[in-house]
């Protein structure tokens, strides 16, 4: 949530830097976007709202410092006000925040009894107000040291004040990482691909440390602190692997459909594991006494797959819950708990949070994430990296379907039986690349003309296909706004077969296993009080009023059957006209409660 870019060094093109590394940041937030820089001895701020792609703001270039952000709003609305940067009230004080300051009221109102001002109604001009105040009394580091221990809270603060040649990045719970070049250019940024085409070389700011980057007689430097004992900390420059043109859309009109189409290759890509690290989780799973997987959103429903998948191929037990959620658990967490958070971004505040409990309660955790060195990665005791690739659609697909595989993955290994799985995984990936060709778009985007107007949707499915219903549902709603809910096939005549009129779109997931008669039965209940079946299955049925034919699977279902749900949606969102990559009032890599 917010992406923040700063930039320090000698650059022709600093704020275009800058600007392009917002772009890339969007992905965190979009409802504004603004810039500051220093020039004749005054900062200067362009702000607005919208997306940087209308930014109309001629910027000045020939700076030193240029910092920059693109705001999910939290506190205060979509105005050019509540976008950053902040300035303090003497104009000598300028930054950017993502984060949240939870007592922020408090101290804004001890800051107005001193008779400050505020122009936004958000939580991050207190910081720079703060920061005024507290210059009074101290020096730039000791300001910033008691700023942290007055506002409380997670965020990442990129700083400058005037009166210096020095600029201050602070992290305390929100991710900030360094890039650094061979002629000591920095880039300060909330994600790795933001500054990827000037470098991969990347410095890891820790919580609780600061980085403070020194222009002198034409020279950069860079030296990190400690933010509670001030004292000096090493860095090591660290080589990153990622490639700069995955964050490209290539031929693609959308991050959405490139990321839908890589699935062949992300999902191969998930299987080729250090298969001493599977096995060391493996264990940890046989040998736990419960067994917690825990995510949000889409990797909420991924973690409730693997109580499917754990149950059937290994028989085993495991749980799942809502990162959100996860705080109920604490009172029966034991140390021979295992809990394991599954984040594609690995920095998802409410998944964080059920590590950070478990550990607290001196449980085993592990992770299953997209981002090497995530939050959630450097906190949890062992990391399975998915391998997908850079994710940047808001809309999770690739991502999803390479967790899906490290779960079968695990639940085989528990059985000692991992080669089996990298088969399966090898021969789903081949029925991902039989799908995804024009013929079968085709078919798609004509069924997406058929039901784009409709104001409701359901999705029913029975066994793993439940949480591939939910997930079906998540991606309706972000992507086409049409209104879409998930049920178990069986709980349908509880209650929500009310809701079925005429010619409702109701997609049935049914998997040829040994569910398909029950959900099918459920499928002629819904047809009979008038609602339109799609069927999506191997084989068709007369109860099916549309058939979305998928290739054969078993074990495989969830992978294969969500394949023609992502397409359908993504239709569905441009015959609407909505961008598929934001979609609106949301953002990925949700680092705020
Ligand atoms: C929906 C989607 C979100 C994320 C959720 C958790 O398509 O992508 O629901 O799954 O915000 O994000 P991560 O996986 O980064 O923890």
């Amino acid at each position: 949530m917010c992406g923040i870019f700063g930039f320090v060094g000698f650059r022709k093109n600093a704020t275009e830097t800058v600007l392009n590394g917002l772009k890339k940041l969007e992905y965190r937030g979009y409802d504004s976007f603004g810039i500051g820089i220093q020039k004749n001895n005054q900062f200067e701020v362009f702000k607005q709202t919208g997306e940087i792609e209308h930014a109309d703001n001629p910027f000045p270039t020939e700076v030193n410092f240029a910092i920059g952000h693109t705001r999910w709003a939290t506190h205060g609305g979509v105005t050019k006000n509540n976008a950053h940067p902040h300035l303090s009230n003497n104009k000598k004080t300028i930054l950017v925040h993502n984060g949240i300051f939870e007592n922020y009221t408090e101290v804004k109102k001890q800051l107005i009894a001193k008779g400050y001002k505020f122009d936004s109604e958000t939580d991050s001009e207190v910081a720079s107000v703060l920061l005024e105040e507290l210059l009074k009394t101290n020096d730039e580091l000791h300001a910033i040291q008691k700023l942290n221990q007055t506002l409380h809270g997670r965020y990442s603060l990129v700083i400058k004040f005037l009166d210096s040649n020095k600029l201050y990045a602070v992290r305390n719970g929100s991710p900030i990482i360094i890039g650094v070049t061979d002629n000591n250019h920095y880039f300060i940024a909330s994600d790795i691909p933001a500054f990827l085409e000037h470098t991969n070389t990347v410095n890891y700011l820790d919580d609780n440390q600061i980085a403070v980057f020194e222009i002198k007689n034409d020279q950069t430097s860079k030296k990190f602190y400690d933010i509670n004992s001030l004292q000096e900390v090493e860095k090591r420059d660290i080589q990153v692997d990622l490639n700069p043109e995955d964050s490209e859309l290539g031929d693609f009109e959308h991050y959405m459909i490139k990321e839908i189409m890589e699935q062949k290759e992300s999902l191969l890509r998930s299987c080729n594991q250090d298969p001493e690290l599977i096995d060391r989780v493996a264990q940890m799973i046989n040998n736990a006494q419960d067994v917690y997987f825990v995510g949000c959103g889409t990797t909420g429903v991924v973690s409730m797959c693997a109580r499917y998948l754990f149950a059937k191929i290994a028989k085993k037990k495991v749980n799942f819950e809502y990162g959100s959620e996860f705080s109920h658990l604490e009172c029966v967490l034991e140390p021979n708990s295992l809990v394991i958070g599954i984040s594609q971004s690995g920095e998802t505040i409410d998944t964080l949070e059920a590590i950070e409990m478990a550990k607290a309660k001196n449980c085993k955790t592990a992770c299953i994430t997209n981002v090497k060195n995530s939050t959630i990665s450097r906190a949890a005791d062992e990391t399975i990296l998915i391998n997908a690739g850079i994710e940047k659609a808001v809309a999770s697909t690739k991502a999803t379907t390479s967790q899906i595989g490290i779960l079968i993955l695990l639940a085989y290994a528990c059985m000692n039986k991992t080669m089996e799985a990298k088969q399966i995984l090898h021969d789903a990936s081949g029925k991902i690349n039989d799908m995804l060709n024009p013929r079968y778009e085709n078919i798609l985007l004509k069924l997406a003309a058929k039901i784009k107007d409709s104001q409701d949707m359901y999705i029913i499915g029975k066994g793993i296909n439940f949480p591939v219903a939910k997930e079906s549902a998540i991606k309706i709603q972000e992507i086409t706004y049409i209104h879409a809910e998930a049920f178990a096939g069986g709980e349908l005549k509880h209650g929500p077969l009310a809701l079925i009129q005429k010619a409702t779109p109701v997609l049935v997931i049914a998997s040829k296993d040994e569910n398909y008669l029950d959900i099918i039965s459920n499928a002629i209940e819904i047809k009979s009080r008038g609602g339109l079946i799609i069927g999506i299955s191997p084989e068709n049925n007369e109860a099916f009023d549309i058939w979305l034919k998928v290739p054969e699977h078993n074990i495989d279902a969830a992978i294969i059957n969500l394949i023609p749900i992502q397409l359908l949606s993504y239709f569905i969102g441009i015959l609407k006209n909505n961008n598929p990559d934001k979609p609106r009032n949301l953002a990925k890599s949700v680092t705020v409660k």
